[in-house]
């Protein structure tokens, strides 16, 4: 097996995204996006690293308010910021990080 591929656990995880997760001691959103792309966005805000939040199905950084889409991990209110995401696949009904956040 990839040492890069991290088993998260079953396919039923994307009933109810975004879905919290913590992997190697940090906090990610499970997503699905509407082209059914999965990922895994960290929860650390790219402005100062507050943790991100979940409100009506988007995200907000509590420190300085900063927006992100709930799917994408797009900034609603900052121009071309954007939450940190790992890829994700789905294989044999399993979920599996792949590779490095980028
Ligand atoms: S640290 Fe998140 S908006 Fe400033």
């Amino acid at each position: 097996m990839n040492e890069s591929r991290i088993p998260l656990g079953p396919a039923d995880l994307l009933t109810e995204v975004p879905r919290s997760i913590e992997l190697d001691g940090k906090p990610y959103w499970l997503t699905q996006e509407a082209d059914g792309t999965i990922a895994l966005l960290l929860a650390y805000c790219p402005h100062a690293g507050g943790e991100v939040l979940l409100a009506d199905g988007d995200f907000y950084c509590p420190l300085h308010y900063w927006t992100f889409d709930g799917r994408s991990g797009e900034c609603t209110n900052r121009g071309d910021e954007r939450l940190m995401r790992r890829n994700v696949e789905l294989a044999d009904g399993q979920l599996y990080a792949c590779g490095p956040d980028y």
